[in-house]
């Protein structure tokens, strides 16, 4: 069989030294499984590069990434040298458009070993398992839109003005794929709106989610605005299954619901095609986090598990449960395994690495 060919950008800040965590990881895996991986690296879609060629991809990206399978991603910003807007719009957020990823899966579980900082009315702490959530964001449109304008600028009458945009077709297809994977769990999927506030494209995702529920019976529904939403996540968190989002209300949910579950150091993500038709993206949740870069101190488990889920999209199940069992054997207290501070421990990115490589190996 050839190999599969999987593209590896690192990006910027803790990108660079989480990503060749991930790989030494993928690469235990893909020698386990006997998986034919094969990689290249990319230099561009980071500060490093614009600072030299003065933006953030090369004219003929899309070309030169397109015979890939998949994009193993790091994180891309680094806000001292170079807006956000103009970093992100310029690299992520064209993948995420250009390669039509239009599904971003975000699981987020309790893993053992580490503590929700929720505990229960009852005083009680959470075990391992109980908050077990997939959040499927809306990734190519909705809230995050280039339609708008500055007008009257620098005067008194100075107008801003950015519109949100959902198509049926946009908003259909992850709903889909949202029903699909609650059917595929435990049948329960949340929808996040904000329709008694936002008056035009909230009731129609709430009237797209009412159709598309009708074709999933089997599916048990509800609905909460997006304020109570994020009181739920914290008050009972055990309560979600799939949750489903527009593209920014998915993106608040996605770093809270980590955040419930001890750390977002460790939530990985896949940013789907889910057609094929284009390279998807595999890429931690975080951010390049500037305060801790170049320390060596980033968990790099949300790196390891986007592989993971990378495996799994490429067909290799197996590989990602192993992946995420030698995880859950190094964060184990029982193991007494290397815990980066994020995790309340001491040890070092490449520590927690290559005790998940060697889990792995050692076959748990
Ligand atoms: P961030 O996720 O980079 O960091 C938020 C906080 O979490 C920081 O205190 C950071 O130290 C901590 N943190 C994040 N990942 C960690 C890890 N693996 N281990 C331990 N601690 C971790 O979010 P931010 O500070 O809002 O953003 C920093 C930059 O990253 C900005 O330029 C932002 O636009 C960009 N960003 C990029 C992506 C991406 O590439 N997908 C995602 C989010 C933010
Ligand atoms: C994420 C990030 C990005 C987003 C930013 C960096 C544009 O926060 O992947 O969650 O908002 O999608
Ligand atoms: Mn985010």
């Amino acid at each position: 069989t050839p190999a599969h060919r999987i593209a590896v950008i690192p990006g910027d800040g803790i990108g660079t030294e989480v990503v060749p965590e991930g790989l030494r990881v993928l690469e235990a895996a893909a020698a386990r499984f006997d998986i034919p991986l094969r990689f290249e690296s990319f230099d561009f879609a980071c500060w490093p590069y614009y600072e030299r060629h003065g933006g953030m991809l090369p004219p003929d990206w899309r070309e030169r990434l397109m015979g890939f399978e998949a994009i193993y991603f790091g994180a891309v910003g680094w806000p001292e040298k170079i807006p956000d807007h103009i970093s992100l719009w310029g690299s992520l957020l064209q993948f995420r458009r250009v390669f039509d990823q239009y599904v971003n899966v975000r699981p987020a579980r309790l893993m053992p070993g580490l503590r929700s900082p929720l505990v229960r009315r009852d005083g009680t702490p959470r075990q391992p398992g109980e908050i077990d959530m997939l959040i499927v964001r809306e990734n190519t449109e909705g809230e995050y839109s280039s339609i708008g304008g500055r007008m009257f600028e620098g005067t008194e009458r100075e107008l801003v003005v950015q519109e949100t945009v959902m198509t049926r077709h946009g908003v259909d297809r992850v709903l889909r794929f949202a029903f699909e994977q609650a059917r595929r769990r435990r049948g329960r999927l949340t929808s996040a709106t904000k329709s008694n506030g936002i008056s035009i494209s909230m009731p129609y995702w709430d009237e797209r989610v009412r159709a598309m529920a009708a074709q999933y019976p089997d599916v048990s529904v509800d609905q909460f605005h997006i304020d109570i939403l994020t009181a739920h996540f914290v008050q009972r968190p055990e309560h979600f299954d799939v949750v489903v989002a527009s593209n920014l209300f998915g993106d608040i949910l996605s770093d809270l619901g980590p955040a419930c579950c001890g750390t977002i150091g460790i939530a990985p993500s896949a940013n789907l095609n889910p057609e094929r038709r284009f390279p998807s993206l595999f890429e931690p949740v975080h951010g390049s986090a500037p305060d801790i870069a170049g320390r060596g101190i980033a968990n790099p488990i949300g790196q390891i598990w986007s592989g993971a889920l990378l495996l799994d999209f490429l067909g290799y199940r197996a590989a990602h449960d192993a992946i995420v069992r030698a995880i859950e054997a190094v964060l184990d207290p029982a193991s007494g395994g290397p815990r980066t501070p994020d995790m309340g421990g001491t040890a070092r990115t490449t520590d927690v690495g290559r005790a998940v490589a060697e889990a792995l190996r050692t076959g748990v």
